[in-house]
C-alpha cells in the first residue's frame, strides 16, 4: 500500500498533528469531510486537500481510494464513524478517547476484527520521548514488576468551556475522567495492561460554571448549552494480578499548577514521565521529563534520561506509527482490546462516583 491515501472526518484541533504525522510516514492526505464544511475548505485550503466534503460518507464515495480515515470530531461521533469507515474497508486513526464507553468499544473492536483493518487511537503520550524512555527500561526488565502506580492529569482552572460538546454528558461521555484519559492510559501501558478487579472513585461538580476556572484557550462558551459534567474525579483500582493505580482527573480543582503525570513504584525501579504545564499552557516554564529510581552499590540512584522536548506530546509520532502500523512495518503503539480495559476502568470510575461503592470490574 505504498502512498497510502488517507481521509480526514473531522476539522478539530488535532488534525494539523495527525496531517503532519501522515505525511512524515510518506502517507497523504487527500480529502477532509467536515459538518461545518467553512472549517473543512479552511483546513484544507492551508494544506493543499482541495476534495471536502459534508460527511464522511460522502467523502468515502467520491474517493473511493482512500486507504484510511482518522476521526477528529466530537466524541459522540467517534464510534459510529469508525463503524462506517471500517465497514468500508478502511484502517482507522481515532481521536481519543476511543468511545462513549466500553460497550461501544467492544462494538468497535468486534468491527476491526471483522473487517481486519487496523484501528489505532491517538493515545500520543505513549509516543512522547521520554515515554518510550522509561518504556525501553521497563521491556528490558529494569523495572520489574510495577506493584503501585499513580496517574495524574490534574488542572487548577482547566474546563474547555461552558455549554459546548465538551460539557455536555450526551456529546462528551462525561468531564475529566474521559476526557484527559492519557495518564490513566500511559500508567496501564507501563504496567502491561492487567486485568483491573476493583474499583474505588468519588466524583466532583464544584467550579462548573465559574468562568475563573475556564482554561485558557479560547473555547468559546455556549449560551444554553448543556453543562452537566464532572470537574474532578479520583479512584483507587485494583488488579487480578495484585497491582494497584491511584488515578486523579480534573479540569479544576484547587492544584498548585496543570501538572500531567504517571509515577510508579516497581520491584527493581521506581520512575515517573511527567509534564509541568506553563502558568499560560506551554510556555518557557513548562517541563517534561522522566527520571528512574535505583538502588545501585548501596546507593538510592536517580538515572536521568535526557530526551528531546516534543512539544506536540507525541502527537505526530503517534500518527506517524499509525501509517507504519497499517502499512505492517512497525507494531502499533496501541491496541483495540487494550482500548478496550481503559473504558472498563473509566464506566467504572463513573459508576462507583455515583453509587458510592466498589465496583467489580472483572
Ligand atoms: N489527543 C489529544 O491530546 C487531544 C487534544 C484535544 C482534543 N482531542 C480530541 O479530538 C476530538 C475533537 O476535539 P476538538 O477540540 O478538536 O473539537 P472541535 O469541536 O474543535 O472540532 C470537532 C470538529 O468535528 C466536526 N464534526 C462534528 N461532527 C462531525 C461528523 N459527524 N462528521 C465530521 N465532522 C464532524 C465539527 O464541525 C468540528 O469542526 C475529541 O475527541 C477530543 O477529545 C484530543
Amino acid at each position: 500500500m505504498a502512498g497510502m491515501k488517507i481521509g480526514i472526518a473531522g476539522a478539530g484541533s488535532m488534525a494539523q498533528y495527525h496531517c503532519e504525522g501522515f505525511t512524515r510516514a510518506g502517507a497523504e492526505v487527500v480529502a477532509m469531510a467536515d459538518t461545518d464544511l467553512d472549517r473543512a475548505r479552511a483546513f484544507g485550503e492551508k494544506r493543499g486537500i482541495t476534495r471536502v466534503y459534508a460527511d464522511l460518507s460522502r467523502m468515502l464515495s467520491a474517493s473511493p481510494e482512500i486507504d484510511a480515515v482518522s476521526i477528529v470530531t466530537p466524541n459522540k461521533f467517534h464510534k459510529p464513524l469508525a463503524l462506517e469507515a471500517l465497514s468500508r474497508g478502511k484502517h482507522v486513526y481515532c481521536e481519543k478517547p476511543p468511545a462513549l464507553n466500553a460497550r461501544e468499544m467492544g462494538e468497535m473492536l468486534e468491527a476491526a476484527l471483522k473487517a481486519g483493518k487496523v484501528l489505532m487511537f491517538d493515545f500520543n503520550n505513549r509516543a512522547r520521548p521520554e515515554s518510550q524512555a522509561i518504556m525501553n527500561y521497563i521491556r528490558d526488565g529494569r523495572v520489574g514488576t510495577i506493584n503501585s502506580a499513580q496517574a495524574s492529569w490534574i488542572r487548577r482552572n482547566g474546563i474547555p468551556g461552558f455549554g459546548g460538546w465538551f460539557t455536555s454528558k450526551a456529546l462528551s461521555g462525561g468531564g475529566p475522567v474521559i476526557d484527559l484519559p492519557h495518564m490513566l492510559d500511559l500508567a496501564l501501558y507501563f504496567m502491561g495492561f492487567p486485568e483491573p478487579d476493583y474499583l474505588l472513585g468519588t466524583a466532583y461538580y464544584d467550579f462548573m460554571g465559574n468562568k475563573s476556572f475556564k482554561g485558557p484557550w479560547g473555547i468559546p462558551d455556549l449560551a444554553g448549552g448543556v453543562t452537566d459534567v464532572e470537574s474532578a474525579c479520583h479512584a483507587m483500582v485494583t488488579f487480578k494480578t495484585g497491582q494497584c493505580l491511584m488515578i486523579r482527573s480534573s479540569w479544576a480543582e484547587m492544584n498548585e499548577r496543570e501538572l500531567v503525570s504517571v509515577t510508579f513504584q516497581g520491584t527493581k525501579a521506581g520512575g515517573k514521565v511527567e509534564r509541568l504545564f506553563g502558568i499560560d499552557g506551554l510556555d518557557e516554564t513548562s517541563v517534561d521529563n522522566s527520571r528512574l529510581f535505583i538502588e545501585e552499590y548501596g546507593n538510592q540512584v536517580d538515572l536521568v534520561p535526557r530526551t528531546e522536548m516534543d512539544q506536540s506530546m507525541g502527537r505526530v509520532a503517534s500518527a506517524a506509527n499509525f501509517v507504519e502500523a497499517a502499512l505492517g512495518i512497525s507494531k502499533p503503539l496501541n491496541t483495540p482490546g487494550e482500548a478496550l480495559i481503559l473504558m472498563k476502568i473509566i464506566d467504572a470510575m463513573y459508576e462507583s462516583a455515583s453509587s458510592g461503592k466498589p465496583v467489580k470490574t472483572g
